[in-house]
């Protein structure tokens, strides 16, 4: 991995993407964010030496590399899923770029739903804590001591100080910021009564299909990371309505002004 890793670091070295800050990955609820970037290059996931080859729907994926309040960024446009057919690997390589690109820092966004009744769709939750539910490690290769501690610390993976900005922004801003633990699931089918509940006991807030893999590299390689989701649905197993897909994407929609002030206000502060 290390070669291609090098590959597909200096292709995006030539084409310009230059020391970048931080990495950002928008999830849903986030894509508005581009239009806050004062964008200097860009690359399609298709023409990036040894990317995970996108499906239809992640065709327009791109890497995009500009400024946005006066930091360097690095922000994937699209994201991949275990869903899609990739490997945990393959969804977490992008992570490895970025850093070797020079993020120290990696911010991400998600939609889920929530577990905890508590919390109401089209508010945001900070991610405190997670459960991996994807049923194997990003970090189950061989090589892997190549490129990072194999027994990566886990007592907390999200950045304690990071955290306390975002909840001062929300406040600042009158942003609903609750904060929780996220279950990442494979997917794509969503959860039925008993797992909801399942979820509940195990101690989870939402739950969604992504983010954690990502998570865990980002710890592999000591980077600073932090993670909001956008609350789309309420999982109540005891009053479960069948999925909604266009009220999830309205609702991911419709927060994502608050998503944007706590992501552009954070970048300012760092
Ligand atoms: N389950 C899993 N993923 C999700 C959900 C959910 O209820 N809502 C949004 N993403």
């Amino acid at each position: 991995m290390i070669k291609q890793i090098e590959e597909t670091t200096s292709y995006l070295q030539n084409k310009g993407f230059e020391n970048p800050e931080i990495g950002i990955i928008l999830g849903t609820g986030l894509g508005q964010l581009l239009n806050e970037i004062e964008i200097i290059t860009e690359a399609s996931y298709n023409h990036i030496p040894n990317f995970p080859t996108a499906t239809v729907e992640l065709h327009k994926g791109k890497l995009i590399y500009g400024i946005l309040e006066g930091k360097k960024v690095v922000v994937m446009q699209g994201r991949f899923h275990v869903y899609e057919g990739y490997t945990l690997q393959d969804v977490t390589y992008p992570v490895r770029i970025m850093e070797k690109l020079g993020i120290k820092t990696l911010l991400v966004s998600n939609a889920a739903g929530a577990i905890n009744l508590n919390f109401k769709k089209g508010e945001l939750m900070l991610i405190e804590d997670h459960i991996n539910l994807q049923g194997s490690s990003p970090l189950a290769f061989k090589g892997v001591e190549l490129l990072g501690e194999r027994f990566t610390d886990m007592s907390a993976p999200y950045n304690a100080e990071i955290n306390t900005k975002f909840k001062a922004i929300a406040k600042a801003n009158n942003i609903t910021l609750h904060e929780g633990v996220y279950a990442s699931v494979v997917g794509p089918q969503l959860e039925t009564r008993a797992e909801y509940r399942m979820l509940k006991i195990m101690g989870a807030d939402a739950v969604g299909m992504s983010t954690v893999p990502e998570i865990i590299v980002a710890n592999h390689l000591n980077l600073k990371v932090a993670a909001v989701s956008v609350l789309t649905d309420e999982c109540d197993p005891n009053n479960l309505k069948p999925v909604n897909i266009a009220e999830i994407i309205e609702m991911a929609a419709k927060a994502e002004p608050n998503m944007i002030t706590l992501f552009k206000e954070l970048i300012k502060s760092l």
